[in-house]
């Protein structure tokens, strides 16, 4: 963006490669930023440039070319809906706020891309996530690219291709593919996760893999999908197949309802792949589907009462310097989650580790001033889970676990509870993830600290 002292009533505005540019037009004001949100308040009707467009902002009007010089016509285009929802409702924070939006975005997907009503002896797909019929045949294998909690959605994705449909799957942190990425595989699907449809190092990677298979024979031809909040995004231009996750506009730096909207984006398609390749039975699906359904109206109904019971344990831990947070299978991304989001708002050092490991190093960290948040819900590793707890309990860590408080034996071992509702192993990622959004939001904010604009951090990372 350039202002000139010589021509003080214009703006001249550019964008080659990476970091958005939005106008906005509104009552006789044009504005422009790097992201949507900042312009919402103001007007509802933007333009966004493309890379190597250029626009130059008078208060007579927007005039907008390419870097060849030729004058574009670009129609405003009016958001709607979620997306422009901008006001904290009542709550003290955003976070707080789009933590309760929760089970409304589980809602959201379910309508959107999973049929109501349907049971095994249909003889259709329950899922319809819109995407191309090339899409599906004969993939192989599928690499993920995402940053930061995205790359936490895409470690439960892994989980979910590999044991519902069946696909090897890897999940790579954009930042290192683009420097180092795995020799090209055939019949290979690319996932781009990315919220903002913005991050740099996600874009970068993804244009990359589209270059370097471009002039390979068809067999390593790119299959690619965009998993997005952002229909406006640059992800979303560069990308065949789009899966939106329906959130509507998340203001808050630390992520909660994107990522579970990016979780039900990896269940829906996963029940899809699973579904076409038979490599779930129809009962299966359908009782997954079931459970889903049921999921929104449980957890709000524990919304409020835990919320209520993390807040006053939260604020026990306002001067503790290091968190442990160890979960395994399907759990252990969101171990990570739970000590990320920690980390981002409320500055304390957090580690998420899968439990079984902790033995190999990290139980040396362990004393008495450091609790270890362990995620032991029912399922193929909870005796696991709750024997690696009791080696964290033998160093004398106090033990908060994430469990449901119908479970005797996790009550009598931990010293605190994060009471999650019980359901099937596969699905609880959607559930355990919340107690630890409210456990780091009410430990930050109880810190004095602003939680939706915590240090050092950006909503979407347009810089490499
Ligand atoms: C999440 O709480 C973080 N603010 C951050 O890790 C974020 O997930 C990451 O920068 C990726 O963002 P994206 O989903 O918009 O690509």
């Amino acid at each position: 963006m350039l202002i000139c002292v010589d021509y003080p009533d214009e703006i001249v505005l550019a964008r080659q490669d990476s970091a958005p540019l939005v106008i906005g037009f509104g009552q006789g004001e044009f504005l422009c930023a790097s992201d949507i949100p900042a312009i919402l308040p103001h007007t509802h009707a933007i333009v966004t440039l493309e890379n190597r467009e250029m626009a130059i902002l008078t208060p007579l009007g927007v005039e907008i070319c390419n870097f060849q010089g030729d004058r574009l016509r670009k129609q405003p285009h009016i958001l709607s809906g979620s997306a422009i929802v901008t006001d904290k409702q009542g709550f003290r924070h955003f976070m707080l706020k789009e933590i309760y939006e929760q089970p409304g975005v589980v809602r959201n997907c379910l309508d959107a891309y999973i049929s109501s009503n349907w049971t095994a002896d249909q003889a259709t797909n329950p899922i319809h996530l819109g995407l191309a019929d090339e899409f599906y045949p004969d993939i192989e294998n599928i690499q993920i690219v995402a940053c930061g909690t995205s790359w936490h959605a895409s470690l439960v994705g892994k989980y979910l291709l590999e044991q519902l449909a069946g696909i090897p799957t890897q999940v790579h942190y954009a930042s290192e593919f683009r420097y180092a990425p795995p020799p090209l595989t055939p019949h290979t699907l690319l996932i781009g996760v990315t919220q903002s449809g913005e991050t740099a190092d996600t874009i970068s990677a993804i244009a990359m893999e589209q270059e370097r298979r471009a002039n390979k024979p068809a067999q390593f031809h790119l299959r690619c999908l965009g998993i997005t909040n952002r229909l406006q995004s640059t992800l979303a231009r560069m990308v065949d197949n789009l899966i939106d996750t329906q959130a509507g506009i998340e203001i808050g730096v630390a992520a909660t309802k994107t990522f579970m909207a990016q979780l039900m984006a990896f269940y829906c398609l996963s029940l899809d792949l699973a579904y076409r390749r038979q490599t779930l039975t129809l009962s299966q699906i359908e009782r997954i589907i079931t459970q889903l359904h049921h999921l929104p109206g449980q957890m709000e109904s524990v919304l409020p009462t835990q919320e209520q019971q993390i807040e006053t344990l939260a604020h026990g831990f306002s001067e503790t310097q290091d968190f442990i947070f160890v979960g395994r299978g399907i759990n252990f991304p969101i171990a990570l989650e739970g000590a990320l989001k920690l980390k981002e708002i409320s500055y304390i050092h957090a580690e998420g580790y899968p439990a079984g490991e902790m033995k190999h190093g990290p139980i040396a960290l362990l004393d008495e001033k450091v609790p270890v948040v362990a995620i032991a819900v029912p399922g193929s590793v909870y005796e696991k889970v709750i024997s690696n707890a009791q080696e964290a309990k033998a160093r004398d860590a106090r033990l908060i676990g994430v469990a449901s408080p119908q479970d005797p034996h996790a009550m009598e071992i931990f010293d605190d509870l994060l009471p999650v509702p019980e359901v099937d192993e596969v699905l609880s990622p959607l559930l355990t993830v919340i107690p630890l959004q409210f456990l780091a939001y009410h430990i930050a904010a109880r810190r004095g600290l602003d939680v939706d604009q915590p240090r050092n951090l950006a909503k979407s990372v347009t810089v490499e």
